[in-house]
């Protein structure tokens, strides 16, 4: 049987048929919202159930029980607020209880928001709730002072999928990975979550997590990142070369994760593990900094914050790891859980590392990359220092 969706069961708010020829016609009548790159992907995973059990942008009960209790107002744990903002005067022009056609900026009709109400944000205290700081130089705070000083709740339904997804190819809803892995007769599978190009210390966990599970999800997140990351059209490159070269075909699935990065460390780790239990995973990796960006979160904050929940209130299990390192006496990879040495004997790892190394313009080394990861980074360093 298959790990349960948080809430028991998947949301599904795709229109269909007759729901969608009526939406359709009556949408031309409705005022319209523009939607941002992150509320475009949050639509797309509310719609196909990878945030269940929410079906819509959460009201100010959900949003205040979330921010001050970390659970929804209906009891179930949930860490990060999912909202859609507009300016108030577009608000002023919204009625409660009415429905709100959702577009992309040049115009495209995304879905409907049955609007049930309106409310304004206290954009510092959802800073220091969420992100644990209101310093200017997080990109969640970045992000907040760039959006507007209402939110709107309600359900959504999903029209049409945002468009111009470059990694069309690559996309599965949650219905279509919970079937995938009922096919290759998994029981227990693994969630790999990454903003970053694939480096040795992934590879690590993500073997030493396959030793113990059926399969494994690699699910790097495409949707907005901060500008100094790794485009995700690289980065799928690169995950698909460490693939195709280092790890059994029968025992992976590759598909991307559509959600925008929030930075929010350890509230991020709990989002991401409820969101991939709706993808079908059992078990998500958790290593160091997770979700982290800069000094903001320590290296296992997002560990510790699982023991705020009992178990069984999570259902996906989380699976920790230590920082990893490669060891120039063991040569290979480890931590200080099987490493005895001395740590000038390590090497560290991180996309912090890896991004420093490519601005020098220098190769990765071997214990850092993988050559055919390391070749596609450095082509995409020259390409763009040649563009400038
Ligand atoms: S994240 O923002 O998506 O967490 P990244 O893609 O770098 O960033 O990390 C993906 C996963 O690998 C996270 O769980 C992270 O904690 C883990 N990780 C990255 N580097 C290391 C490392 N050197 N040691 C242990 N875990 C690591």
């Amino acid at each position: 049987m298959s790990i349960l969706p948080h809430g028991g069961q998947l949301v599904n708010r795709i229109a269909e048929d007759k729901e969608r020829e009526s939406l359709m016609e009556a949408v031309p009548g409705m005022p319209a919202v523009t939607l941002n790159p992150r509320e475009q992907a949050d639509l797309l995973m509310l719609a196909t159930g990878a945030m269940s059990p929410l079906d819509g942008f959460m009201g100010r009960d959900d949003y205040l029980s979330v921010l001050d209790l970390k659970r929804l107002a209906n009891g179930l744990p949930w860490r990060l607020p999912v909202t859609l903002a507009v300016a108030e005067e577009v608000a002023d022009r919204l009625a409660e209880d009415s429905d709100v056609a959702l577009r992309a900026p040049a115009g495209t009709l995304l879905g409907v928001l049955h609007l049930r109400e309106k409310y304004p944000v206290d954009k510092e205290a959802e800073a220091e709730k969420v992100l644990l700081t209101t310093d200017e130089r997080h990109p969640g705070v970045q992000y907040l002072q760039g959006t507007g000083n209402c939110y709107l709740g309600g359900r959504i339904t999903l029209l049409h999928r945002p468009p111009n997804s470059p990694f069309a190819n690559y996309l599965l809803d949650p219905r279509e990975t919970r079937l995938l892995f009922k096919l290759r007769g998994w029981h227990t599978v693994v969630a790999f979550q990454t903003r970053n190009p694939i480096h040795r210390a992934h590879e690590y966990i993500l073997k030493c997590a396959l030793e113990s599970v059926d399969g494994l999800l690699v699910h790097p997140l495409v949707g907005e990142t901060k500008a100094d990351d790794i485009p995700a059209d690289v980065r799928m490159r690169c995950y698909d070369a460490l693939l195709q070269n280092y790890f059994p075909k029968t025992r992976t699935v590759i598909s991307v994760f559509p959600a925008a990065m929030r930075y929010a460390g350890p509230r991020e780790a709990v989002f991401h593990a409820l969101v991939r239990k709706n993808y079908g995973c059992t078990h998500l990796i958790v290593g160091r900094d997770h979700a982290g960006v800069g000094n903001f979160y320590g290296p296992f904050d997002a560990h510790l914050i699982f023991r705020e929940f009992e178990p069984e209130e999570i259902g996906i299990q989380p699976m920790f790891f230590d920082n990893t390192f490669f060891c120039r006496t063991c040569q290979q990879m480890a931590s200080a859980k099987t490493c005895p040495h001395d740590s000038e004997r390590h090497l560290a790892l991180s996309g912090t590392r890896l991004r420093e190394l490519l601005a020098r313009g220098e190769y990765p080394p071997a214990e850092l990359s993988r050559p055919e990861v390391a070749a596609i980074l450095i082509e995409h360093t020259r390409g763009r220092v040649n563009e400038t």
